[in-house]
């Protein structure tokens, strides 16, 4: 069994609605799991089930309502000082990457900062740049020389990659990492960062829309609903016995290539809802989350 390095401990973050209402949204629910060295984790769900506000909560964009997140067996939720230390090993790369550098630097100065503010000494700065980035597949002298604005999409999430090899992280928080690049482009990110993981023991939170991708990369898969954690497991468990019917639906809306678009096959929301709705209903033997299998466990009740 590998090194727990973070563990996530029955998480909580609700959202007042409104200034005056005391009405709340409930975007993480009681999750719990664990992050183990190297490893990559897909967290999968629809729109609005909470998964980039569990990112945030562990890169301490944002404090818990109730729970707790333990890097190395320490609570990182209730000591709040120690953030540069924290920074240094526990990283994220968001959706946006031109939102992630400063378009006033060229790229070296970026560079030259990371070093400056994470890493204490110098040495070996100018080696450790070009090995970064030749790991990325980019050529540091054109790369260098550039301003944010004079590179792509695909190249500035590379970049992102580069900074997080120079740092050395533990955990890198990738939320839709790829979901701007394009499909050739996408499986070459995934396939680097996948080796830079086994390699360097960098674990990943991979959060995504995408279940193809998701199954290709991660050796753990999380399915959020409406801010629960509904099903977790290995990942090759889930895709061949899910469990929770959300899963289940997920994975038969996967289109098959070779397959024509049946119209008769429809997946509405409210049905749904009503199928999730009855499964905790009808499940009276089972409460809570429990595990059916060795490394796979479901939410049967609420
Ligand atoms: N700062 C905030 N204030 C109030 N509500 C918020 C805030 N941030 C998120 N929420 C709400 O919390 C819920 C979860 O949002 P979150 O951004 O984590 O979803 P998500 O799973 O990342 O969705 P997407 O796939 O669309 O990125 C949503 O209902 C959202 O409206
Ligand atoms: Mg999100």
């Amino acid at each position: 069994m590998s090194e727990t390095i973070m563990k996530i401990d029955h998480l909580q973050k609700d959202f007042s609605i409104g200034l005056m209402s005391k009405k709340k949204v409930h975007a993480v629910n009681d999750v719990s799991f664990d992050i183990k060295k190297g490893e990559i984790i897909s967290l999968i769900g629809e729109s609005g089930s909470g998964k980039t506000t569990i990112g945030k909560l562990i890169l301490r964009l944002l404090r818990p309502s109730d729970g707790h997140i333990y890097y190395n067996d320490k609570d990182i939720t209730t000591d709040y000082k120690n953030k540069r230390d924290y920074y240094k090993k526990v990283q994220g790369i968001f959706q946006d990457p031109f939102a992630s550098f400063n378009p006033l630097f060229k790229i070296d100065r970026i560079f030259d900062m990371i070093f400056k503010n994470f890493i204490e000494s110098d040495k070996n700065k100018k080696e450790k740049i070009n090995d970064a980035l030749k790991c990325v597949g980019m050529n540091p002298e054109f790369i260098l020389r550039k301003y944010p604005h004079q590179l792509s999409g695909g190249q500035l999430q590379r970049l992102l990659i580069a900074r997080a090899l120079i740092m050395d992280v533990d955990v890198l928080v990738a939320d839709e990492l790829i979901s701007m690049l394009d499909a050739s482009t996408r499986i070459d990110v995934l396939n680097l960062l996948a080796s830079i993981c086994k390699e360097k023991g960098m674990a990943v939170l991979f959060v995504t829309h995408d279940l193809s991708l998701g199954y290709y990369i991660s050796d753990t898969t999380l399915i959020m609903h409406r801010g629960n954690l509904v099903e977790k497991g290995k990942t090759s468990l889930i895709y061949n016995n899910p469990v929770h019917p959300y899963t289940q639906m997920l994975l038969k809306s996967i289109p098959d290539i070779g397959k024509r678009w049946d119209k008769n096959e429809k997946f509405l929301p409210e049905d749904i809802n009503k199928k999730i709705d009855d499964f905790y209903k009808n499940s009276d033997i089972k409460k809570g989350f429990i595990e059916v299998e060795d490394d796979h466990k479901v939410l049967f009740s609420l």
